[in-house]
């Protein structure tokens, strides 16, 4: 990480809420209309993976009723990472300045929001983080809690990024960031994804800063967390650290690069 203190950084422009959706339809109505109400210049995009649920039908709703409000209908389920990576393509390719990750179940509270984004004014990449001082979860079972907390100390030691909340999906990226990750080389599903953009954004040289923030635990549907996705996220990362150290180890890595530049 650079210190992004002698950065000069540009203006935000209008900001893209992208919301990733999969059988969300007791929350889809109420998040959208509290991140509305926090956040009234910025704009919302659903990605629903045609949830069986219908919450892509009542996204629509939304947005018939609202300019705001857009949704991206996607065929099924394809995984947490592959609805954000259309997301992010779809803001980048509608002008947006601002790309926002936020789940839909309420535990990202959209009232926190515009704290993050007034710490994206100096930085590239801002991250909602449980794991530093000022950040907690409310009604997490211990198992969860465990789970999080240990992906993301072995995804930092793994990978050498100095971040606490490194599993963490509420986000604010300045487009530029996005266009300097290689996003398209993203391959990763499920929620290691957002271990991937994290670790591609400190690799890149991008300033990154963790703001911290209160996770409250879902009420209402259910958790898409499975075996599969943890069992990705473990594979993908420990394939990560070791190609990385064997990398440097034969001298071709050369460490960070400019801001902006691919990874
Ligand atoms: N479109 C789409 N496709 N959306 C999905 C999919 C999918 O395959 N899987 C999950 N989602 C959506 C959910 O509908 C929800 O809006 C959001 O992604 C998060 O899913 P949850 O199932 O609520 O995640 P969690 O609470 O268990 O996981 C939390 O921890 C993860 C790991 O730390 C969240 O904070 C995640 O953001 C985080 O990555
Ligand atoms: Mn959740």
């Amino acid at each position: 990480m650079n210190d992004g203190g002698q950065r000069r950084y540009g203006p935000l422009g209008t900001t893209l809420v992208i919301i990733p959706t999969y059988n969300e339809a007791e929350n889809i109505k109420p998040i959208v209309a509290r991140v509305r109400k926090a956040v009234p210049e910025a704009h919302v995009l659903v990605a629903d993976d045609n949830s069986p649920d219908g919450t892509g039908k009542l996204a629509d709703e939304l947005a018939s009723d609202d300019a705001h409000v857009h949704v991206l209908h996607r065929k099924g389920k394809e995984g947490l990472g592959a609805a954000y990576l259309a997301g992010f393509r779809w803001g980048l390719e509608n002008g947006y300045g601002v790309l926002v990750e936020m789940d839909a179940d309420g535990s990202h509270q959209p009232e926190e929001l515009p704290r993050l984004l007034t710490a994206l004014k100096g930085a590239d990449l801002v991250l909602g983080s449980r794991w530093v001082p000022g950040g907690r979860v409310v009604n997490w079972p211990k198992s969860r809690e465990l789970l999080s907390r240990g992906g993301s100390t072995y995804s930092r030691l793994m990978l050498d990024v100095p971040i606490r909340d490194v599993t963490g999906g509420f986000r604010a990226f300045r487009r530029e960031t996005l266009e300097g990750l290689g996003m398209e080389e993203v391959a990763s599903q499920g929620y290691c994804f957002q271990v991937d953009l994290a670790w591609r954004a400190v690799k890149a040289g991008f300033h990154v800063v963790e703001v911290p923030i209160t996770f409250v635990e879902r009420e209402l549907g259910d958790s898409k967390m499975s075996r599969d996705i943890v069992a990705e996220a473990l594979w993908r990362v420990t394939s990560w650290g070791v190609g990385s150290r064997v990398a440097r180890a034969l001298g071709r890595e050369s460490g960070p690069q400019e801001p902006g530049r691919p990874a």
